[in-house]
């Protein structure tokens, strides 16, 4: 529990700073020399009185960047949690007591994110309370507060459903857990199980789906912010509950954070959710394939051709490239069936990706300017980190099938590109933004302050802060 004071909390305060100066308008300068101040180093200053100064180091950093902001709060924390401080107050003056409306919710962001308890599965649960106070805190920021902790709760929210065992989490189970989450809000939902997708004909799914003991289904959630209008965003997230490769199968050491392989849909839910809480004017609809990629009797091998819910036909090249396979007809059905006006998928897609950005930067890819413009400044709002990645005609042919319409496999350039451009082909030209975020959703060990263990949560914020500019 993080409870939140507007005054002083605790015996200890927390001081950002970056020049060694400083320290001498605190009464400090006794300090300059166990003491630099770079970039989100922190010190412990006990003092005779028996109170305490937690000394946050800023660096050359821009301390109003979004992404610096919830570093600093997240460092402040994550040193309090180390000294078992569970009472403290931040000064904000002087660096965040005249900052915007992003690098605040940013900033706030950071505490609830670092204080907020992650899911374990411990017969002991211990959980620590904190209370946070904010010193010289404008009265506007208090929505800046609350939006903080709305988005931390839903990146912690969705951080734990990702980080849960596939024992635990398997499609149906998935889909039932959203669709209660989403019961007494203005999300309507609906569950479309196997028997239906057969009738449906959506190859692509049951191709992957069939794979498994636990039967895939298509997760739709609408929101409807703006009844005004019949423009409404998909967002399609990728819910592979585990991929174990299929025939294709991984190698013991890939096989490591593959329960995180639905991260796209969870980062989905999220974000229509924090949308629904903000009562943004806008419409969405989510599109979530739901499966798990594994081996059984009769599950797709390479050279299978599939027919996907478009009526296109799909050579199987790699039974690994799963993803896009169910993506194909999430696509297909967002616009098809919902209408939408535009279409963002998110995906644990590619090893590509992984290869080319690391564990930091999501891979982006779109065919149209103004949206990718949109989505790329509300990244660097949040501080999430976005490349987009250009492509061709060549890179379109690269997947031509001889025997079937599309095949889902390319050569092994591009891996990345002719992923995003799979999906693509199913999208029916309305305009389009691919995110693989198979190297951001998932860290062995937190490489931002923010971020623990496993699950990032990646993606839940920009495409809430994305969709409720819009409106
Ligand atoms: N889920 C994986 C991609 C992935 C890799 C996610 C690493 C997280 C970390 C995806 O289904 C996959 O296996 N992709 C293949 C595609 C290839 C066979 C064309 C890959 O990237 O190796
Ligand atoms: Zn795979
Ligand atoms: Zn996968």
């Amino acid at each position: 529990m993080t409870r939140i004071v507007i005054e002083k909390a605790g015996n200890c305060s927390v001081r950002f700073l970056s020049k060694p100066e400083q320290l001498n308008e605190m009464g400090l300068s006794y300090v300059k020399s166990l003491f630099r101040p770079e970039y989100l180093e922190t010190f412990l200053v006990p003092k005779p009185d028996g109170t305490s100064v937690l000394l946050v180091g800023i660096g050359h950093e821009n301390t109003q960047d979004a992404h610096v902001a919830k570093e600093l709060s997240a460092a402040a924390c994550k040193a309090m949690r180390k000294l078992k401080i569970q009472a403290f107050t931040f000064y904000l003056s002087p660096f965040y007591a005249e900052s915007s409306k992003d690098t605040m919710i940013a900033f706030f962001e950071g505490i609830f994110l670092v204080t907020g308890n992650a899911k374990t599965y411990k017969t002991d649960k211990c959980e620590t309370s904190w209370t946070v106070g904010l010193a010289d805190m404008p009265r506007e920021y208090e929505q800046y507060l609350e939006e903080g902790r709305m988005l931390a709760n839903h990146v912690l929210f969705v951080r734990d459903l990702v980080n849960m065992p596939a024992n635990l989490l398997w499609p149906e189970k998935m889909a039932e857990e959203f669709v209660r989450f989403a019961q007494g809000t203005g999300i309507e939902s609906k569950i479309i199980h196997m028997e239906e997708l057969k009738k449906l004909k959506m190859g692509g799914l049951l191709g992957v789906g069939s794979s498994s003991a636990y039967p895939p289904c298509l997760l739709i959630m609408r929101y409807t912010g703006d009844a005004g209008t019949s423009d409404r965003t998909g967002l399609v997230g990728k819910g592979v509950t585990v991929d174990t490769g299929g025939y294709c199968i991984k190698s013991a050491a890939s096989m490591a954070g593959i329960r995180g392989d639905m991260a796209g849909a969870a980062a989905v839910v999220g974000a229509i959710s924090a949308l629904d809480k903000q009562k943004a004017k806008v419409n969405v609809t989510a599109v979530l394939p739901l499966c798990e990629n594994r081996i059984s009797n009769g599950s797709m091998v390479d050279g299978d051709v599939l027919t996907s819910y478009s009526g296109k036909t799909i050579e199987v090249g790699d039974t690994d490239a799963e993803g896009r396979l169910i993506l194909a007809d999430a696509v297909t059905y967002a616009v098809r069936d919902e209408n939408v006006s535009r279409v963002l998928d998110i995906a644990t897609l590619t090893g590509a990706v992984v290869r080319m950005f690391g564990f930091t930067i999501t891979g982006a890819i779109s065919d149209n300017d103004i949206m990718w413009e949109e989505f790329s400044e509300a990244g660097r709002k949040t501080g999430e980190r976005y490349w987009r990645i250009p492509f061709l005609r060549e890179h379109e042919r690269m997947l031509d099938s001889s025997v079937a319409d599309i095949c889902n496999l390319g050569p092994s350039e591009c891996g990345t590109i002719t992923g995003g451009l799979f999906i693509r082909s199913f999208a029916e030209n309305v305009p389009w933004i691919h995110l693989d975020i198979a190297g951001t959703a998932w860290v062995k060990e937190p490489i931002y302050t923010y971020q623990e263990q496993y699950a990032t949560g990646t993606g839940v914020e920009t495409i809430y802060r994305w969709l409720s500019d819009r409106a």
